[in-house]
């Protein structure tokens, strides 16, 4: 029996995976994000450390005798989060997370200035990676920054609670950008331009090997009989990957979760920084991936639920009696700023085209269809970059939506394919990380899933989307400028 623990920014997830690698079960305990400041995300790492104890010990109260059985865990997580520990341990502040862009000026000025971070770290320098958020603590919180003994990924905390072991893996380590993502080692250069050195890093892994063991007094609470290694595990994108079979070169992926991801795996490192895509290092052996990211996809459902007071199931209950085509009223996800193509913190989220006449449900349709806008931005940044996907497995939250695939396939003109129900997303290629720590093979384990349905692009829908896309992205070009002035 294998457990996979996922570290996302709504929940953790905990589950458990047999040796075959079928889901027997999972639960989560949710988690909250604090906004001190616009454009700041945090979270406190205790409350990360809660969840997953809370997670766990749910799921040994409803699967006692597979749980005892765990073998090997795996962890994934929120990727690129700054969590600083002192000389004894203890969290310095709170976790600034992947989608805070405080450190707008930092990143600005290191990609300008150190050429090297696109060239040894591969990437454009974007707030949300953790490298400028180092910087940002350095130069506001100085006293804070002068005593960091450690730094870690929001899961390597975890595995450091779970094990006193400071690891990482090569996937979430490359989203430091503190990474030589070409040779998978830290790169002391890197480090040095922030002020770090090598011995505030954790030790790196690949993805499927052990890196610790759980704690036995943690074991005996979470019903666990021994005390099973932990596998170096993932960046949630990858661990994703991992669980959906995508681990071959030209296989691609589609995240609808908080963010939106549009993954394809690489065989080489092949950075493209000046279009914005991301290019890490797989959880895999030998293998890189190029990532187009939106900070916000299911988040933009998630506001409009907040501020018009409603779920996500009455929006979509209303929206289903209307036809699925194009809608001139425009909306910009850009909440969190936004990262792939414009690497721009400061953009921001709006409506244009309102009337007297648009309501609730105008909303919703603006909604999805701008961030299946953004995620054929995003698409078209990774045909260009040369890691062009051929079609896309969908995963997370949003992607049980067909409407909202339908859009996107229209407007990506890529098929959509959608997973038997089932759990494929992170937490199992979690698991299945530590099965591959338990000895196990890549190609033993990491099957594509069978297909529920596959959504081909809508002709006659693309055509409707394409003048409506113009127009969006027109729009977007024109506000910059007004911002520029
Ligand atoms: C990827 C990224 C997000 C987070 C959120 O670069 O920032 O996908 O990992 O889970």
């Amino acid at each position: 029996m294998y457990l996979g623990l996922d570290l996302g920014t709504s929940a953790v997830k905990a589950l458990l995976a047999d040796e075959t690698g079928m889901v027997i079960g999972s639960r989560s305990a949710s988690l909250a994000v604090s906004r001190p400041q616009a454009g700041w995300s945090e979270q406190d790492p205790q409350q990360w450390w809660q969840a997953t104890c809370a997670a766990a010990t749910a799921l040994a109260g409803d699967f006692p005798s597979q749980m005892a059985a765990v073998r090997a865990i795996g962890l994934s997580g929120q990727m690129h989060g700054l969590t600083a520990l002192d000389a004894a341990d203890q969290v310095i502040r709170p976790c600034i997370l992947w989608n805070d862009t405080r450190a707008a000026a930092q990143a600005e000025h290191m990609d300008s200035t150190m050429p090297l971070f696109r060239g040894i770290g591969g990437n454009a320098v974007m707030p949300g990676f953790t490298a400028p958020k180092a910087v940002w603590m350095a130069e506001h919180e100085p006293d804070g920054f002068a005593q960091i003994a450690t730094i870690l990924l929001p899961k390597d905390y975890l595995r450091f609670r779970m094990s006193g072991e400071r690891m990482s893996d090569m996937s979430d380590s490359a989203g430091t950008l503190w990474m030589d993502v070409a040779a998978r080692g830290w790169s002391d250069a890197l480090l040095e331009a922030c002020g770090l050195t090598r011995s505030q890093m954790p030790g790196l892994v690949e993805g499927g090997a052990p890196a610790g063991r759980l704690r036995a007094d943690l074991a005996r609470e979470w019903g666990i009989d021994g005390t099973p290694v932990i596998a170096g595990g993932g960046g949630d994108n990858a661990a994703a990957a991992v669980g959906l079979g995508v681990t071959a070169p030209g296989d691609a992926f589609l995240s609808l979760g908080t963010s939106g991801v549009v993954f394809a795996v690489t065989d080489s490192f092949a950075p493209a920084a000046e279009s914005g895509a991301h290019a890490f290092c797989h959880a895999v052996e030998d293998t890189w991936h190029q990532m187009g990211v939106i900070l916000a996809a299911s988040d933009c459902v998630a506001w409009l639920c907040e501020v018009t007071g409603t779920d996500v199931e009455t929006l979509m209950a209303e929206l289903s009696s209307h036809p699925v085509e194009s809608t001139d009223l425009m909306f910009h996800p850009y909440l969190s700023g936004e990262r792939t193509p414009h690497n721009d913190a400061a953009a921001r989220a709006g409506f244009f085209g309102l009337a007297r006449h648009h309501g609730r449900v105008d909303l919703t349709r603006a909604v999805l269809q701008g961030v299946a806008f953004a995620i054929a931005d995003a698409t078209d940044v990774l045909r260009q970059a040369g890691a062009a996907p051929s079609s896309l497995l969908a995963t997370g939250g949003g992607a049980q939506n067909t409407r909202w695939m339908s859009y996107i396939a229209a407007v990506t003109g890529l098929p959509i394919t959608l997973p038997v129900d089932g759990d494929f997303g992170a937490a199992l290629g979690a698991a299945r990380l530590g099965m591959m720590a338990d000895g196990m093979t890549k190609d033993e384990i990491c099957h594509t899933p069978r297909i529920r349905e596959e959504i081909t692009p809508d002709a006659a829908l693309a055509d409707l989307l394409a003048p409506a896309r113009e127009t969006w992205q027109d729009i977007y070009r024109v506000l910059k400028r007004v911002r520029d002035r």
